[in-house]
């Protein structure tokens, strides 16, 4: 029985992997943890000696790598090795939404997840704890627990004492914010049935986090809930977002709103910005699981209940292109047209299902000509986002600075709320543009006071054009 837990492997570098890792081997000195994964430039650039190549950008990460980089915190490709010695493994690797066969466009593919508890399966050795963080269809750990048992079947593993105990212990954290969501969570969920190992694996949470935090529940609980509370926030951002439209129509503020609704401590004040709509891996991709599953379920009303959360998505999105092609005199063609922000939300470089992508894509096949700005996207990532896109018609470039990216354009996008587009001096920047000029603020970060004293028309989210007068 594993009591105490010695050395950790990771299995997936990525957005969840790096951070997670990174917070637990701060917070457990005594704990070995390697974080492994099959693409050796992801692992490169974790090992890097320029901390600005880290292939994830979270404020604060650098610091912790600094801190447990080469002590207790290890990055590799050696996946099997790395499975061999470890007590504890946890799964971190992707689970996107299929693409083909049965259930593409909503069920979980989780050939990553199958392949990673095969090679757990195969290499590890004497008593292992294997961990699901990925975010999973309900029942998963049924088919972790069996693959890895059936590999006990054979001689030399029983020679070698394999035992496996699966625990499902999903991840909450959010992207910009991950290393304060993982040192200071409101709650880590652990689900199992088995005391011993859930046992172990609250001992290294209890290493920084308060006993009455961790909680535990049985597995299916667990996976379940983590795909509810994804729901559950979406549901917020698309309610909210319908609410815009209604707002700008009306002569309602969204803000106003907001912030009335959200005095009422039973609705709560997170989670009511509108915007351009939710983006990231998670939020679309976990919703169609829980529409898949409870379709397979027969719970079609449940099904359909659900999928309007990410159909009122998708629409958030058109609307803004809609929006900018009305103001601009119904036509886009050849028009500069600056781009603002294109990861799915600021502190992130992270482009994953964002809602710049779509509305690029729209406004491309509109004829515009979008010059681009992040301050943490780079030329390689827009590129792979865009290049799918087919459009005889639309061009699009990089811009290095917010100013080259505004010069000589029709108009501005603000897609993401990056700080440093909250301190645009737009008295400077509007002489450079063509006239008429139009901002158009789909995260409502602009103020009245910023555009006093320039000739700029403004379209903000939520806001009526009358409220601008
Ligand atoms: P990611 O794509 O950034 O990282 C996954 C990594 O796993 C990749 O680098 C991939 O190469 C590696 N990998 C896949 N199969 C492997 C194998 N067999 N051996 C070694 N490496 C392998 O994904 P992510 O954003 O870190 O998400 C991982 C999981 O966590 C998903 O299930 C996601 O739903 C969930 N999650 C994500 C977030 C988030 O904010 N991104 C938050 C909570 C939960
Ligand atoms: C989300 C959840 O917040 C995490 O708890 C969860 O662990 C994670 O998904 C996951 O499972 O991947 P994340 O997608 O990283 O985290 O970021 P959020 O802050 O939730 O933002 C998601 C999207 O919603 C962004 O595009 C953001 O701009 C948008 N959003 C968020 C709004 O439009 N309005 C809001 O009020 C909040």
């Amino acid at each position: 029985m594993i009591q105490r837990v010695h050395k950790i492997t990771c299995i997936g570098a990525g957005y969840v992997g790096g951070p997670t890792m990174a917070v637990i081997a701060d917070n457990c000195p005594d704990i070995r943890i390697t974080v492994v994964d099959l693409n050796t430039k992801r692992i490169d650039d974790w090992n890097s000696n320029d901390l600005s190549k880290l292939p994830i950008y979270e404020p604060g990460l650098d610091e912790i790598i600094i801190n447990c980089r080469g002590k207790n915190l290890f990055f590799s490709t050696e996946v099997e090795k790395h499975i061999s010695e470890a007590d504890l493994i946890f799964l971190c690797v992707n689970t996107p939404v299929k693409t083909q066969g049965i259930g593409a466009g909503e069920a979980s593919d989780l050939k990553w997840i199958e392949s990673s508890a095969r090679q757990v399966a195969f290499h590890a050795r004497g008593e292992t704890i294997v961990v699901e963080k990925s975010t999973i269809p309900v029942k998963t750990a049924v088919t972790i627990k069996t693959i890895l048992d059936s590999s006990i079947e054979n001689l030399d593993s029983k020679k070698q004492n394999k035992k496996f105990h699966v625990l499902s212990n999903p991840e909450f954290l959010a992207e910009g914010t991950a290393v304060e969501d993982l040192q200071n969570p409101e709650r880590v969920l652990i689900g199992g049935e088995d005391e011993g190992a859930s046992e172990a694996l609250t001992l290294i949470y209890k290493n920084w986090i308060p006993d009455n935090k961790i909680i535990r529940t049985n597995l299916w609980s667990s996976e379940l809930s983590k795909l509810t509370a994804n729901a559950f926030l979406a549901q917020r951002i698309s309610s909210i977002n319908s609410i815009s439209a209604l707002c700008e129509v009306t002569g309602a503020n969204v803000n106003e709103v907001k912030k009335a609704i959200g005095m009422d401590s039973r609705i709560g004040s997170k989670f009511l910005n509108a915007g351009p709509g939710f983006g990231g891996s998670c939020f679309k991709k976990d919703i169609l699981n829980l529409v898949y599953l409870c379709g397979y379920y027969g719970l079609i009303e449940v099904a359909s209940y659900w999928r309007k959360v990410v159909e009122i998505n998708e629409w958030q999105q058109k609307r803004i292109t809609k929006i900018i092609l009305e103001k601009l005199f119904g036509t886009l063609t050849n028009k500069k047209i600056s781009i603002l922000g294109f990861s799915f939300k600021s502190d992130t470089n992270d482009t994953r299902e964002s809602p710049a992508i779509s509305i690029c894509k729209d406004l491309l096949s509109e004829g515009a000509n979008l010059h681009i700005y992040d301050p943490k996207v780079n030329l390689q990532q827009i590129e792979f986002e865009l290049n799918s896109h087919k459009s005889d018609s639309g061009t699009w470039c990089y811009s290095s600075s917010i100013y080259e990216s505004i010069e000589d354009s029709h108009c501005v996008v603000i897609i993401t709320e990056w700080q440093e587009f909250k301190s645009i001096n737009w008295e400077n920047v509007s002489k450079k543009m063509l006239k008429p000029s139009w901002v158009f603020d789909t995260r409502g970060i602009i103020s009245i006071n910023d555009l006093k004293s320039t000739c700029l028309n403004i379209w903000t989210i939520g806001k009526g054009d009358d409220l601008w007068k």
